[in-house]
């Protein structure tokens, strides 16, 4: 049967655009494969970086081929093709989207056929609502972050107002902020989003675009109640309308199961070839004995950071699987080859390195106790799905809060924040594999089991999706 008939007539035209940054476009693949199982036509707006990634290192674009009335579509991002597009100077995409892809976005949108009833955009892209806007097409906004992050967003302008923001330097990093509702009793400035340490133009923009996140059809978020429902009790003060559809990865393998489908290969929307060889590693190891470390996709580290972390790794005595993605460190080059040869001689004994892992089975291994990671949100929520206990440190954006969060709220490991000293990650290790493991695992299991029962029938992220979808139906035009 053609491809057009399998889709049922009267389903409206979704167009999704994500940021195109590897945690944004991951999430919101898998929020599009739900999506597409649920039957309606999806349009897929890719930067052609990120699409020239994706089609290079993974089997995505054939994935969705079996989806009736699913379709890639491709935009550029405005920065020169050489540009790195990691580390602080990824805000640079900001900027381009803003004077090259805006008005190619809106050409798009007005001559594209079937027409667009919804636009499902990253909350993050002030691009999509002003086009969306102008064009009268509603739109839902996604924030690929957590809650308890998109409502510290939020709250900025009310923390200036305040007189609790600008921070005033390293000596008011424990100063209490009281002004986030929800958040009173432990948010220190250093908790706070990256953006805050720094008064710019880049705080005030992202506080407003959070605002606008509030005044669309809706906002989704990747997370679910039991994890983040007093934040968002908050949140539904200014915005009633907020779907949690998370965790999304296990969102989609439920409904995969559910609908009879194959499990496709996991961690498949990478822009890095991964190395599947640290699975075998993996095999040989004991239960519960190796600690994964991974800084996600953006962060950048210095030779110096480097060797501390080392250091501290092979001081605790304990196995460790560390990513060292090509690019992570600058000053040694930018493609692979660039760890120095004295730290991979050194790690053979105990340790395995690997320049990107299939993250989501590394984690759910049973020789994984523990995860050293930079608090990126899809990190965090695999660790959860998985019970691993964690330890943060956070390198920019939502991931000091989110690493406040697991360490003081919801008590699923240590935050490490601004240290990176070889001394405290080998306490830090030894903290959470050995001496408070029982503590952690018992919060970590606990979480897992909720994540689970979230997504399967009848639970909060299920119900919250079959919602979402019956209200883009109703979109239809
Ligand atoms: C970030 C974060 O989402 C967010 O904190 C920030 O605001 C902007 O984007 P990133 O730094 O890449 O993205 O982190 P994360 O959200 O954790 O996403 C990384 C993804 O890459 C995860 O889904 C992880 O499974 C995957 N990954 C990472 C691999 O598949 N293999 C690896 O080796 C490392």
């Amino acid at each position: 049967m053609d491809k057009e008939e399998q889709r049922p007539q009267t389903s409206p035209h979704v167009l999704i655009f994500p940021l195109p940054a590897q945690g944004h476009v991951n999430s919101m693949l898998k929020l599009a494969e739900l999506l597409a199982l649920a039957g309606l036509k999806l349009t897929f707006l890719n930067s052609d970086f990120v699409h020239e990634q994706l089609l290079r290192h993974t089997d995505v674009v054939s994935r969705f081929v079996k989806y009736a009335g699913f379709e890639f579509r491709t935009i550029p991002d405005g920065l020169p093709d050489e540009h790195p597009r990691a580390g602080h100077g990824f805000m640079e995409i900001f900027e381009t989207l803003e004077s090259i892809t805006k008005p190619i976005f809106n050409e798009m949108l007005v001559n594209m056929k079937p027409r667009v009833d919804c636009l499902l955009a990253d909350g993050v892209l002030g691009i999509a609502v002003d086009v969306a806007q102008e064009l009268g097409i509603p739109i839902i906004q996604f924030r690929t972050i957590s809650a308890c992050s998109t409502w510290a967003y939020f709250a900025v302008l009310d923390m200036i107002q305040a007189g609790e923001l600008p921070i005033k330097g390293k000596e008011d990093m424990d100063r209490l902020i009281t002004s986030v509702p929800g958040m009173e009793t432990f948010l220190r400035c250093r908790d706070l989003p990256g953006f805050c340490r720094v008064m710019d133009s880049t705080l005030q923009r992202i506080s407003e675009d959070t605002r606008k996140n509030f005044k669309g059809h809706g906002l989704l978020l990747n997370t679910f109640e039991d994890l983040e429902g007093d934040i968002l009790s908050h949140m539904r003060t200014k915005s009633p309308n907020i779907y949690t559809v998370g965790p999304l990865h296990l969102h989609l393998r439920t409904r995969l199961c559910e609908s009879d489908q194959t499990l496709f290969e996991q961690s498949p929307n990478s822009f890095y070839k991964v190395d599947r060889s640290c699975l075998s590693w993996l095999d040989k190891q004991p239960k519960g004995s190796v600690l994964y470390v991974s800084f996600g996709s953006l962060t950048v580290l210095s030779s110096e950071q480097v060797f501390e972390f080392w250091f501290g790794l092979i001081n605790s005595g304990k196995r460790f699987l560390w990513v060292l993605r090509p690019g992570i460190m600058p000053e040694k080059g930018d493609e692979g080859n660039n760890i120095p040869v004295e730290l991979i001689k050194g790690t053979k004994e105990r340790g395995c390195l690997v320049s990107w892992a299939p993250q989501e089975e590394v984690l759910g291994h049973g020789a994984i106790g523990g995860f050293l990671t930079h608090s990126g949100w899809n990190s965090t929520l695999e660790s959860v799905v998985e019970g691993v206990p964690m330890i943060c440190w956070p390198y920019f954006a939502d991931q000091q809060i989110n690493s406040r969060f697991v360490s003081q709220v919801w008590g699923l490991g240590l935050d490490m924040k601004d240290l990176c000293d070889r001394h405290i990650v080998e306490k830090m290790v030894n903290d959470l594999m050995v001496e408070r493991r029982d503590e952690f695992l018992k919060s970590t299991t606990k979480m897992a089991k909720l994540a689970r029962e979230c997504v399967n029938v009848g639970g909060s992220s299920y119900c919250n999706l079959d919602r979402l979808v019956e209200d883009i139906r109703s979109m239809n035009s």
